[in-house]
Formats: structure tokens, sequence, C-alpha cells
């Protein structure tokens, strides 16, 4: 099966310079022979319209980074999960440590997004992942769980939906888990969600990527600053390839 690839912006990117990167990017994927990967790219909401305007016949797909779990409605400066649709979106990040954090954004407000996520047609990809305190306390498994059996609305399917593994002190910091930190929390995650895709995000790059995209139950990556990259984007995609 193709890894999913997924670049998640966060809040960085004026029109010119990300459509220009985009650009870039499509071409490289294009050009691309391991055929072994599917690229999503989240942007912020902003560049979302002319973005999907630059890719509209390309092979990459894109998504939006949060949506309110109401279809519409008075929620000043949110933005529904049918408007990221009416955008061409495929797909939306839900429950991103960030959000979580500091948006104070709870499991339940995770599912609830997800539903509407889901009844707009949209793929969520609901992250979960423990904090460093949280791990070194030997509660990540149970953390984890928690957050899966809360956040995973009843209307989801390995179709529309995706887990992403962040452990949340490896998010930005250059740390990243060690390959049986992954292997093992992976294949505790498996055990609970079955054939969704499973990805892994925190710190990837180019020079670790391919060793974490072989690991067992490891469907692809979530990526973040190294996603503004092109080369380094790229790179990572490539490094999906079987050989
Ligand atoms: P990072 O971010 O790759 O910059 O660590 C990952 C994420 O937050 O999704």
């Amino acid at each position: 099966m193709p890894k999913l690839i997924v670049g998640n912006w966060k809040m960085n990117g004026l029109a010119a310079e990300s459509l220009a990167r985009v650009e870039k990017l499509a071409v490289a994927v294009e050009n691309d022979s391991s055929n072994n990967f599917h690229m999503v790219v989240c942007p912020p909401a902003t560049l979302l319209a002319p973005l999907g305007a630059k890719l509209k016949d390309k092979a990459i797909r894109w998504g939006g980074q949060d949506c309110h779990a109401a279809a519409s409605g008075a929620f000043t400066g949110d933005i529904a999960a049918p408007m990221l649709k009416d955008l061409g979106c495929d797909f939306v990040i839900l429950g991103h440590s960030e959000r979580r954090g500091r948006h104070k954004e709870t499991s339940a407000d995770v599912a609830a997004k997800a539903k509407s996520a889901h009844a707009a047609g949209l793929v969520a990809i609901i992250c979960v992942g423990e904090l460093e305190a949280e791990r070194d306390a030997g509660k990540h498994e149970s953390v984890v769980g928690q957050q899966l059996s809360q956040s995973i609305p009843d209307t989801a399917s390995p179709e529309n939906t995706v887990i992403a593994y962040e452990p949340v002190w490896a998010i930005g910091t250059g740390k990243t888990a060690s390959d049986d930190d992954i292997r093992q929390m992976h294949a505790f995650i498996r055990g609970k969600v079955g054939r969704m895709q499973i990805l892994y995000g925190g710190s990837v790059k180019a020079a670790n990527a391919r060793e974490i995209l072989h690991i067992d139950n490891v469907d692809g990556v979530l990526v973040g600053g190294a996603s503004l990259k092109p080369e380094e984007f790229m790179a990572i995609a490539s490094a999906s390839k079987l050989t």
C-alpha cells in the first residue's frame, strides 16, 4: 500500500512563496519514479483556495489543519468541514497537540469535529500522542489508548480516518522516538484501530524518513517543519520506495 506523506505547514506561509513552493513540489512528484506514496499538503486556511487551483490536475491532494464540529453557525473565526470540502480539500488534521494543548481541545471535541468531517466527505487525520512526562512515567500507552477511544467517532472507518501518532516531545524539537518506541506504539495502535492507516509524526526529516517509513505498522508520516522545504519534503516522500 502506498505510504501517506502529509505536510502540515501550520501557521506559515504567504501566498507568493507558498504557491511557488507547491508548484515546485508538484513538478517533483510528477518526475518521481518511486510511485509508492500519496502526498497531501495542509497549508494555512488562507492559502487553500489558490493552492487548490494550482494543484487541481496534479497528484498532490490538500487539506485543512482544523475544522469546527458544526456545519455552519455563529462561530466567529472558525471554519466548518463543508467549507473545506468546498475548497477541494480531501483531508483535515484534527486534534493536533498544538490544538489540544494551546486551545484546550478535548478528545470529545476532536470526535465531534471528526464526525463533522466525515459528514462533509473529508478524511479525518486524528492526532494522538503522549507528553514527555507521561512517557517517563510509563503511561504512554494508557494515554494514547484513551485518546483513541475518545477521539474516534462511530462514523469512522479505514476509508475516512487516519491516525497520526505524534509524541508531543518529538514535535518541532529535533528529537524523534526510537525505532523500538515507534514499533511498539504503532503495534499498540494497530490493535485498537484495525485497518486504519497509522502515521508517525515528530521531527521527521529526509535523514530519518527511510528508517521510520519502514517500521512495521507505519503507513506514512505527518511532517511539520521539513514540509516547508520542497526538496526535503520530496526526499521524505521518495524514502517510501520499497528498495
Ligand atoms: P515537526 O512537526 O515535523 O516540525 O516536528 C510535526 C507536526 O506537528 O505535525
